[in-house]
């Protein structure tokens, strides 16, 4: 017997209203970014290992346990890319795009990642990401910016109240006093802690805040926070960011536990968390921060940036939980029904007119089957009238148009169907119209 042959564990197909909920999600992101002054860019998939190894670093989970990296026919050192932010400083600094534009360079983009994870609830192996990165100006005001533009996002999506958890890991002399800090308090425990944190305390004992596991939580727990040893500079620049949040009313909770999973991170961080109504916990859908030395650790000029990233995948589960998608299934505005099948290049000219002058959205039944099978596909493709065409209608040239909710329907003339459609339309949304 053949092999069944399976999509790759990890990964998922998309399809049906699903698709069309990612279409709708991720258009009105970048709607919304380019009303932030956001410009679109595509990096590829593919880069040579050694953008994330540099870029993300080489003591990140990401780096050490979750690439896809392989050698290619050619012998290159290639990764299918686990996170945009790297590839994004490499693309700007190949490109020279900071010297071509305006600072901050404002980028967004959209697409695949993929990373070698365990997979379960709101956890794959291919994922798909949509983030902004800032590049170029050091002000605390580019990190509000972003956090506002993922709030807005958020919050046109229908997500209120999504909780937004912001930290800072502070200058490089804040962070390197606090890792002594870190350091010394967890030397007394580290013998009896998960391997995990074991070589966290080697790589980078910051991360050992993340770790999970119940009894080393009780020690993290007392451990030093980075409040205490923050510069002055960089105590200054969070409260600046935490002011503006306020004076735009975006709520925010501090969480000094807060260390991010990137090594490129300084100075501010922050996650989006969001419990749908159905109490499912996708973990973080979307975070983000500022990263003081990346573009330099990848060969270009010494400039500062901020950016976060959405998970697409996580983002649509919680609409889906919260019944949020309901208007994003298919809508057909108009289904023709030709009688026989005589008729279909008749429909097919209707067709054309409603799609070419109207814009509508319309689908024709070629099929040729029984009227009440006609309607019940009409019914199915969520379409709001049926167009009905007989040999009478033909050499009138006209239609029977039918509202399927009210089941009223008229006869109309051909040449003034678009009208005929554009005034029902309007008069069915009265309160548009005042606006
Ligand atoms: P990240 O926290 O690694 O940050 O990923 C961003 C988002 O991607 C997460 O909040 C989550 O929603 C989603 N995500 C991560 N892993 C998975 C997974 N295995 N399955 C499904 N969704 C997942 C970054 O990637 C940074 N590049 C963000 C950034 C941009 N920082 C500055 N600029």
């Amino acid at each position: 017997m053949m092999e069944e042959i399976k999509n790759v564990k990890g990964t998922h197909d998309v399809f049906g209203d699903e698709n069309n909920a990612y279409e709708k999600v991720e258009s009105l992101m970048k709607s919304i970014a380019e009303i932030y002054a956001y410009k679109g860019v595509r990096p590829p998939v593919l880069e040579y290992n050694s953008v994330f190894v540099r870029g993300v670093g080489q003591a990140s989970d990401v780096v050490r346990k979750e690439m896809y990296t392989f050698a290619d026919k050619g012998g290159r050192d290639l990764t299918l890319r686990p996170e945009f932010t790297a590839g994004i400083m490499r693309l700007a600094i190949q490109n020279k795009l900071y010297a071509t534009n305006e600072l901050p360079l404002k980028l967004y983009y959209v697409g695949p990642v993929f990373r070698y994870e365990r997979p379960q609830l709101g956890r794959y192996r291919q994922f798909n990401q949509f983030g902004v990165e800032s590049i170029g100006h050091n002000s605390p005001m580019n990190d509000v910016e972003v956090i506002v533009l993922a709030y807005t996002i958020l919050s046109s999506l229908g997500l209120e109240n999504v909780k937004i958890k912001i930290n800072t890991l502070g200058d490089e002399a804040s962070r390197n006093a606090y890792r002594t800090a870190l350091k010394e308090y967890f030397a007394q425990y580290i013998d009896n802690m998960c391997e995990d944190c074991k070589s966290r305390f080697e790589l980078n004992p910051l991360r050992i805040l993340d770790c999970k596991v119940p009894e080393d939580r009780l020690i993290i727990d007392k451990s030093p926070k980075i409040g205490a040893y923050l510069s002055k500079e960089s105590k200054e620049r969070f409260d600046a960011v935490l002011e503006a949040l306020e004076a735009l009313q975006i709520p925010y909770e501090i969480d000094q536990g807060l260390v991010r999973g990137l090594d490129y991170y300084s100075e501010t961080v922050f996650e989006f968390h969001y419990k749908s109504n159905k109490g499912n916990d996708y973990g973080a859908i979307g975070a983000g921060g500022h990263y003081g030395s990346l573009m330099k650790e990848l060969g270009g000029p010494d400039l500062p940036g901020v950016g976060f990233s959405f998970g697409i995948e996580r983002i649509v589960s919680v609409l889906s939980d919260n019944e949020l998608l309901n208007d994003i299934a298919y809508e057909l505005d108009a289904y023709i029904m030709p009688l026989d099948k005589s008729l279909d290049l008749y429909a097919q000219e209707v067709a054309v007119v409603l799609r070419n002058s109207g814009g509508y959205k319309v689908d024709v039944c070629f099929d040729n089957v029984k009227l009440g099978n006609m309607f019940k596909r009409a019914t199915n493709k969520n379409a709001k009238y049926a167009i009905i065409i007989g040999e009478d209608e033909a050499k009138a040239e006209s239609v029977v148009l039918k509202d399927l909710a009210s089941q009223e329907q008229q006869t109309v003339k051909i040449e003034d169907l678009v009208d005929k459609l554009d005034e029902l339309y309007e008069s069915s949304y009265p309160e548009e119209e005042e606006k």
